[in-house]
Parts: C-alpha cells; sequence; structure tokens
C-alpha cells in the first residue's frame, strides 16, 4: 500500500515544475487587448474594498475609504464601456472582491451597465453576512442578480474570533439567521466555507456542514485555506498556522458529509441536485478582468491590471484598460492550463479539447493524462475523462497550489503599492510594476 501523503507532495511537486511558467508576467502598455477568436467570454469585476480586513484573506483588498470608492466605481464604469466599444461580448459577470456590497448604489449601478451593454445570463456577486439586509436583497434581485455567494469561512464562534469576523458579522447563529433570510431570493445562493484553519477541527467542520444544509442554501464552496509568505505573516498571531496533513481527512469528510443532498460541481464547490457550475475559471474559454488587481485570459494570454488604485484610476482617465502585465503562455503551457481547469471542472471532454487544440493535445499531453488514469484520478470514457472522487482531492491540491502562486503575484504588486495602501496618499511611481511568481 502507498502512502498517500507522499503521492501528494509527490503530485504537487509535479504540478509546481510543469506550472512554474503560467505567472511569468511582463510589463505591458495597457492597451485593450485582441477579442478573443475562439470560445466564449465572461466579465470578472473586482471591488478591491473591505470594511475591515481579515487576516487570512489573500485577495487584492483595501481598507474601505467611500470618495475613493466613488471615483474607483467611476473609472470602473468607464473601463467596461471601452471593453464595450471594442466589441467585447460576455454571456456572464462577477463581481468579486474585496466586498462588491460595500457601496450598494454604486454596485447596482454597475450591474446596471453590464446588463445595458452586454447579454449576460448569470449575475454574481460576491457579499459579507452582514450586508444580506432584506431591502438590499430585493434590490440585487431586482437588478438581476442571479447568484448570491456569502463569505461565512466557519460558523464556529472560536474560529470566527481567531479570524476577526465575529465582531464584523457576527456569531455563527446570527449569520445563519441571515443566510436563511436570503433563503430562495435568488436562483443560487452559495455559501463559502474554509476547511484546514488552524485550529479547526474535524468535528467543528461536520458541524459547520450539518448547520449549513438546514438553512435553505443552493451551493456551498469549500476552499482549503490558501496561504502566501505575508498572509501566513499576518496569520501566525491570532489565527495560527495550518498544517497541511490534515487536509485529505478534512476534505473527504466534506464531501461524505455533504452527500446525498449536495454533489461535487467542482473540485471545491457542492451544488444541491448537482446543478451546474458556477465557477468560470472552469467553464469559460475566456475572460476579461475589470478593475484593479484583476485577471484576464484571452485566447491563452494572462494579463493582469494594476494593484495600485490611484494607478488605476489615471489610467483609465488616459483612456488605458487597468492591464499592466501580461504573460503569453506558449501551446503546451496554453494545454495544460486548460486541462486543470476543465478537470477542476470535474472532466475533460474529448471534442471540446480536439476543437480547441486540434488532436496535438492528446499528444503532448499524453503524459498527464495516463498519469491521472494511472492514479485513478481520472476515468477514460468515449467522451473523453471523467475526474473519481480521488481525483478530486487531487485536483483540488493542484488548484490550491495554483491559487497559492497567484496569491505570492499578489503580495508581489501589493508590495510595490503597500504605502499607497495603508494610506491612502499619492503613489509616487505608478502603472511600472515588474512582478514574477
Ligand atoms: C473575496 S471573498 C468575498 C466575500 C466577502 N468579502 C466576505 O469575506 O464575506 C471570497 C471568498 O474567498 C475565500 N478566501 C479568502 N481568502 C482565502 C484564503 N486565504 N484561503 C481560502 N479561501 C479564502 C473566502 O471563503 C471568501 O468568502
Ligand atoms: S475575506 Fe472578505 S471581508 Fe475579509 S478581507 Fe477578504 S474580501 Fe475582505
Amino acid at each position: 500500500m502507498f502512502d498517500s501523503t507522499l503521492i501528494d507532495s509527490l503530485l504537487i511537486r509535479i504540478f509546481r515544475f510543469r506550472t512554474r511558467g503560467f505567472l511569468r508576467m511582463t510589463e505591458c502598455d495597457g492597451a485593450l487587448p485582441p477579442r478573443p477568436r475562439t470560445g466564449g467570454c465572461y466579465l470578472y469585476v473586482h471591488i478591491p474594498f473591505c470594511e475591515a480586513l481579515c487576516p487570512f484573506c489573500s485577495f487584492h483588498r483595501v481598507l474601505l475609504c467611500r470618495p475613493q470608492a466613488h471615483r474607483y466605481f467611476t473609472a470602473l464604469r468607464r473601463e467596461i464601456e471601452l471593453y464595450h466599444q471594442a466589441g467585447f461580448e460576455f454571456s456572464g459577470v462577477y463581481f468579486g472582491g474585496g466586498t462588491p456590497t460595500v457601496e450598494p448604489e454604486e454596485l447596482l449601478e454597475t450591474i446596471a451597465l453590464v446588463r445595458k451593454r452586454f447579454a449576460v445570463r448569470d449575475i454574481s456577486v460576491e457579499t459579507n453576512p452582514r450586508d444580506l439586509r432584506p431591502p438590499l436583497l430585493a434590490q440585487l434581485r431586482r437588478g438581476g442578480v442571479t447568484r448570491l455567494s456569502v463569505g461565512v469561512q466557519s460558523f464556529d464562534d472560536t474560529l470566527l474570533r481567531e479570524m476577526g469576523r465575529f465582531e464584523k458579522y457576527g456569531s455563527g447563529a446570527e449569520i445563519a439567521d441571515h443566510i436563511r433570510g436570503a433563503a430562495g431570493l435568488f436562483p443560487t445562493l452559495n455559501v463559502d466555507l474554509i476547511f484546514n484553519l488552524p485550529h479547526q477541527t474535524l468535528a467543528s467542520l461536520e458541524r459547520d456542514l450539518d448547520l449549513f444544509q438546514t438553512l435553505g442554501a443552493n451551493q456551498v464552496s469549500c476552499y482549503p485555506l490558501m496561504t502566501s509568505p505575508a498572509g501566513l505573516r499576518r496569520m501566525a498571531g491570532a489565527m495560527g498556522v495550518p498544517d497541511r496533513r490534515r487536509l485529505r481527512q478534512f476534505y473527504q469528510t466534506i464531501g461524505r458529509r455533504l452527500a446525498p443532498g449536495f454533489a461535487p460541481t467542482s473540485a471545491w464547490c457542492f451544488t444541491r441536485n448537482g446543478g451546474g457550475s458556477d465557477e468560470y475559471i472552469a467553464t469559460a474559454d475566456n475572460y476579461v478582468g475589470a478593475g484593479s488587481g484583476a485577471f484576464s485570459y484571452l485566447d491563452g494570454t494572462l494579463y493582469s491590471t494594476t494593484f495600485s488604485l490611484a494607478a488605476y484610476e489615471q489610467r483609465i482617465a488616459g483612456g488605458l484598460t487597468g492591464i499592466v502585465t501580461k504573460h503569453q503562455l506558449g501551446d503546451t503551457e496554453r494545454m495544460r492550463y486548460a486541462l486543470l481547469v476543465r478537470m477542476f471542472g470535474l472532466g475533460l471532454d474529448r471534442e471540446w479539447a480536439r476543437q480547441h487544440y486540434g488532436p496535438g493535445f492528446f499528444r503532448r499531453l499524453w503524459g498527464e493524462l495516463f498519469t491521472l488514469e494511472v492514479l485513478g484520478a481520472a476515468i477514460r470514457d468515449p467522451r473523453g475523462w471523467r475526474l473519481t472522487e480521488s481525483g478530486r482531492y487531487w485536483l483540488m491540491l493542484m488548484m490550491a497550489e495554483f491559487f497559492q502562486s497567484v496569491n505570492t503575484y499578489r503580495d508581489a504588486m501589493r508590495d510595490h503599492v503597500q504605502t499607497e495602501q495603508a494610506t491612502w496618499g499619492p503613489v509616487a511611481r505608478v502603472g511600472h510594476i515588474q512582478a514574477g511568481a
């Protein structure tokens, strides 16, 4: 019998090696990227403001300053208009953060603009438990929001205190009440939970999952705690240090505890009755990231916008996008990226791969596909490769690894504008960012 932890770390090492070039970003001029030639396109809109900052959080977020937020939203809408004028078409939009609902009127105006300009079917918005107020919920629903995603992380009061969220968003019981109040209002109501928090026990996670299933939400995203060097430093005091060796046990508990009511729709998302996946990164061929600290992926090129809010405003005022760096993936890299995100979304369709990458896809990636099969991570059928239960665990690890490298990149970009982000003062040097990951 093999040692599963050894296999996990070996797989991750290989994965790291094979994907080491994904984020080799270099500076670029911020001109509009070309429209994608193949496949559909999604719009991601980043709202980096939060009323308080959580130590574990790996996203691009800054303390809310209302005048700054108003200026930011104005720039954001101009950037969205730029993409419209350039002929981009989006099938859906995802408002992520930060906390997109910090300035509801601005958000609603931005949603209205997106709906006016593009034929979007899905409108997804992230929020926090305190913003689940009935009037705002009604406005969001009237505004066309189809999926509301609430950051809960845990219902355990001790863990909420450690994360600094108890004071901000209330106790686990209060958060549960807020979610009950939002149940049934949106086609999808998603709850974010985090597992492998340093002081989390299996029993605590089980209680979270049991409570979640009584609330009427129809989706749960269970993220492994993802860290970066800066994140680990921030967490070290109140929260402690996570232990990777517990990941498998936590992950298996999640799948078991949520079945049969909730089925996986990606390696870390579970939906009631197995409804469709909401992970645009796994389903959209291309996506445009608008706002500060957002990523785009268009025809095999990855782009990142500036993490400086001042630079972002200046660039938009100058008729540019927020884009400051890019990396054009090589052919094999693009195929590996497609394999990663598709398998993360539970399977790779043979015909889809052939149409997008030609028969060379199977020749170049035979090693990866063979490894997935031999390990029992995927099974091959006439349509393609389907992820198995153990495969889901490995893809969760790989996606977490990928996001951790994104987090390291974010750290580097934020270091660059640290003074600005701490003080809201003017930036000395803007739009000039060079970072590798
Ligand atoms: C950008 S937040 C938006 C939600 C909202 N701001 C809140 O916190 O309530 C989206 C989700 O990312 C997840 N997240 C943030 N940092 C994470 C980390 N270091 N590891 C794993 N998940 C994380 C959390 O589950 C969070 O709810
Ligand atoms: S977890 Fe949510 S509220 Fe906390 S800092 Fe991150 S984005 Fe802001």
